[in-house]
């Protein structure tokens, strides 16, 4: 049993974290920001904001972790810059002075998504957006802070129970609650929420540092995963328009797939695509 402390406990994968390390015998501490969480057995919540250098050394010193798993960000925003890439840069060296193991989690959208063939772990950030950007100084600051961090890249992150924001959105396209069109030209690698986590408890356990992709194993684009997900929850994906990424007003990274190579090698979990997760859930739609 380790002591783990999640940032972003109360997030999308950080909630996942936080269910599959308790149930796993570990002692829990997980933080929040804006959602104050209701009481669970065996986790100890922290309020935290990771923009505050000195909160995060207190946090860190008060519960001595073995282990940290970062996942607290933003996307968008005034704040992008101070938290997602300076707050890293502060839990990084907060788990650096007390000694603890630090898992960071990145972003496929750091590369431009200009090339055709997969990223690999070689591959230098050359981000387009201001959260690319923010995640990409992330990673600097962490591998100058904590060089024996593992830096983890992953996709799109997806799951059932509670839906996730990204098939959230691809059933309002499809349903017609929001008009937006869907990008075939653009490729991700989404994973199973209960497989990143799963992987990064772990990869916690080895001695692994530097820069690791993790993805699902199948690449799609967002109008296949749009359609893939919308027949799992039992809608009509004919309702999803179709459009190319390369006509859209604004420049976005357009094929992000990840090779996963070296994580398939290194870790026993298996980073399922999303056909095969949909099969084994029961949930490949008609
Ligand atoms: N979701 C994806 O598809 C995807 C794809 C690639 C990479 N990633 C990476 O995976 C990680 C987790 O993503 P997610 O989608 O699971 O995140 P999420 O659901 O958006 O959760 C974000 C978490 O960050 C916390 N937070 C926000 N501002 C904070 C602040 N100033 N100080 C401390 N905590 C703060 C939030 O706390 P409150 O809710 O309490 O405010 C929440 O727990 C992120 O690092 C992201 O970059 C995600």
């Amino acid at each position: 049993m380790s002591r783990i402390f999640i940032t972003g406990g109360t997030g999308y994968l950080g909630s996942a974290l936080v269910r599959q390390a308790s149930a796993a015998g570990h002692a829990v501490a997980a933080s929040y920001f804006s959602h104050e969480p209701p009481a669970r057995e065996g986790v100890t919540w922290a309020p935290l904001d990771v923009r505050d250098p000195l909160a995060v050394e207190d946090c860190l010193d008060r519960l001595r972790p073995d282990l940290v798993i970062h996942t607290a960000f933003i996307q968008t925003g005034p704040d992008v810059m101070p938290v997602t890439a300076r707050g890293t840069g502060h839990v990084a060296r907060a788990a650096a002075a007390v000694g603890a193991r630090l898992i960071h989690m990145s972003s496929d959208v750091i590369f431009d998504g200009e090339r055709e063939g997969p990223y690999s772990e070689v591959d230098p950030p050359a981000p387009i957006s201001d959260y690319g950007l923010a995640k990409a100084r992330a990673e600097a600051l962490v591998a100058e802070a904590h060089p024996g961090a593992a830096i983890v890249r992953t996709s799109l992150i997806y799951g059932f129970d509670p839906i996730d924001k990204i098939s959230r959105f691809s059933l309002d396209v499809a349903e017609g609650r929001t008009a937006a069109v869907l990008f075939t030209d653009e490729y991700r690698c989404p994973i199973y929420v209960e497989d990143l986590a799963a992987a990064l408890l772990e990869l916690a356990g080895l001695s692994y540092g530097g820069i690791l992709n993790i993805a699902g194993a199948e690449r799609v684009s967002r109008y296949e995963l749009g359609s893939l997900i919308a027949q799992a929850w039992g809608v009509d994906p004919a309702g999803i328009p179709a459009g190319l990424s390369t006509e859209s007003p604004s420049r976005r990274p357009r094929n992000c797939t990840l090779d996963i190579t070296r994580a398939q090698a290194l870790l026993q979990t298996r980073l399922r695509g999303i056909r095969e997760v949909l099969r084994a859930t029961g949930r490949q739609g008609k």
